[in-house]
C-alpha cells in the first residue's frame, strides 16, 4: 500500500534509504577491519569464480543499463578490470568477440525482461560450445532472485530491494548500484588492484550513505517541489553529467522522459559543445551535477558555456562549493561524498524532480503511458 504517499513512485523514493542500509547489512563484513586479512565484502561468491577475470561484459536495458555503466566506472578504476556494457538488445544481435577468462553480468531490476535474458543465454551457448578459458561465467544484479534470471546465471547478488511498483525504477537503481560497489570493493581487494587505505576510506563512506541519502530527501523534496512548477509548460530538457555522474545525466533524462513525457536528453558535459550546445536557448534548462572530484572544475565550465545560450543553469552540487553557487542560477544542494560515491546521493535530485514534475501535470506518475513493469517480448 501506498502508506500516504500519493504515489508508489514517491513511497519508493523514499524507501531508499532504508534499501541502502539493508544492502550494508546484507554484504560488509562484520566487524571488518583492514588489518584482518578479509575482503570488506562477502558477497556469498567462492574467490576461483571470479578472482582471475580478464575482462567484464555487462548487458542490461533502460535503467539497469545506466546502472551497468556506473559498474563500469567502479570495476575499471577501482578493480582494474576492462569492462564494457551493452544494451542487451545490441548485443544479441551484435555479439562482440569471446574475451577468455570473461565475467557476464545481466542486470535486470524484474530478472524477466526479455531482452537481457535472451542475450545471456546466447551467450552461455556460445560460450560453453568452446569451453575452456571461454566457459561462460554468468552473474546476475537482481531485486528479484526467484526470477528466471537467477534460474539462469552460476551467482545472483541480491539487490534486498524488495518489489518496486512504480514503472519508474528508482530503489531498484540505488541497489544495484550498491550490488555493484560490492562487487567492485570485493574484486579489488581480492586482486589488490588499490590501497587498502583507499578501500577503508570507500567502507566508510558507504557506510554513511543511507543518512546521506535521507538528509537529501528531507532538505529537499519541498524545494524540488516548488521548483517543479517552473516546468509545467517546458518541453525539452538537457542533464549533464561526467564521468561517474554522466550515466546519472542520462538517468535523470530517462526518467523525465518516461513519467512526465518531457523531451530530455543526457550528455557528458564535455560533449556539449561538439554539437548539442545548439540547442539551448532560454527556453531549455539545463541540469547539471557537479559533485567535487577529478572533473568538478571541467563540469562547472561546461556549465558556463551553456551559460553564454540564455539557459536556465540548475546544479546539483554540494552547497559548501561556493564557486558552484556562484555558477548556476538554481541550486539543489547535496551532501559533500567522495566522488567515488558521489551517484547515490546526486540520483536522488533526479528522482525527485521529474515525479514533480509529472505529478503537476496531473499524470499517472505510477503507471506511464505505454510502459510496462516488466518487458517480456523482445
Ligand atoms: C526505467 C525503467 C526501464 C527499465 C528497463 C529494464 O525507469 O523502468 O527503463 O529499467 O525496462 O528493466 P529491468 O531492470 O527489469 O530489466
Amino acid at each position: 500500500e501506498k502508506q500516504g504517499f500519493r504515489h508508489f513512485m514517491l513511497k519508493e523514493i523514499y524507501e531508499q534509504p532504508g534499501v541502502v542500509r539493508s544492502c550494508l547489512e546484507a554484504y560488509l563484513t562484520k566487524d571488518w577491519t583492514a588489518e584482518s586479512g578479509t575482503s570488506p565484502i562477502d558477497l556469498g561468491i567462492p574467490s576461483d569464480f571470479y578472482s582471475d577475470v580478464e575482462h567484464i561484459n555487462i548487458v542490461a536495458c533502460g535503467t539497469s543499463w545506466h546502472a551497468g555503466l556506473v559498474g563500469k566506472y567502479l570495476l575499471e578504476q577501482l578493480a582494474g578490470i576492462p569492462t564494457t556494457v551493452q544494451y542487451a538488445s545490441e548485443f544479441r544481435y551484435s555479439p562482440p568477440p569471446m574475451t577468455k577468462k570473461a565475467l557476464i553480468i545481466g542486470v535486470t531490476q524484474s530478472g524477466e525482461t526479455a531482452d537481457t535474458l535472451a542475450a545471456l543465454e546466447m551467450e552461455k551457448t556460445r560460450r560453453s560450445a568452446k569451453g575452456g578459458d571461454f566457459a561462460p561465467r554468468l552473474m546476475g544484479i537482481t531485486n528479484r532472485p526467484e526470477s528466471n534470471l537467477g534460474r539462469m546465471v552460476d551467482h545472483i547478488i541480491d539487490t534486498k530491494a524488495g518489489i518496486e511498483i512504480g514503472v519508474a525504477a528508482t530503489k531498484t537503481f540505488i541497489a544495484q548500484l550498491m550490488g555493484f560497489y560490492f562487487l567492485a570493493l570485493d574484486l579489488a581487494f581480492r586482486r589488490q588492484s588499490i590501497d587498502l587505505d583507499q578501500i577503508e576510506k570507500i567502507m566508510e563512506g558507504l557506510r554513511q550513505l543511507p543518512s546521506q541519502v535521507e538528509s537529501v530527501l528531507e532538505s529537499q523534496e519541498r524545494y524540488i517541489e516548488e521548483l517543479a512548477h517552473d516546468f509545467a509548460e517546458t518541453q525539452d530538457f538537457i542533464f549533464l553529467g561526467r564521468g561517474i555522474n554522466f550515466p546519472i545525466a542520462l538517468e535523470g533524462a530517462l526518467k523525465l522522459k518516461e513519467i512526465s513525457y518531457i523531451h530530455a536528453e543526457g550528455y557528458p558535459a564535455g560533449e556539449m559543445k561538439h554539437g548539442p550546445i545548439a540547442l539551448l536557448d532560454a527556453k531549455v534548462p539545463v541540469v547539471t551535477i557537479a559533485m567535487p572530484g577529478g572533473v568538478f572544475e571541467k563540469v562547472l565550465s561546461n556549465a558556463q558555456e551553456a551559460r553564454a545560450r540564455d539557459a536556465r543553469l540548475i546544479g546539483v552540487t554540494p552547497m559548501d562549493e561556493m564557486e558552484a553557487a556562484e555558477t548556476f542560477d538554481t541550486l539543489i544542494p547535496v551532501p559533500h561524498v567522495d566522488e567515488i560515491l558521489s551517484p547515490i546521493v546526486s540520483v536522488i535530485p533526479m528522482q525527485l524532480l521529474s515525479y514533480h514534475i509529472a505529478a503537476r501535470r496531473g499524470l499517472d506518475v505510477d503507471q506511464p503511458r505505454n510502459l510496462a513493469k516488466s518487458v517480456t517480448v523482445e
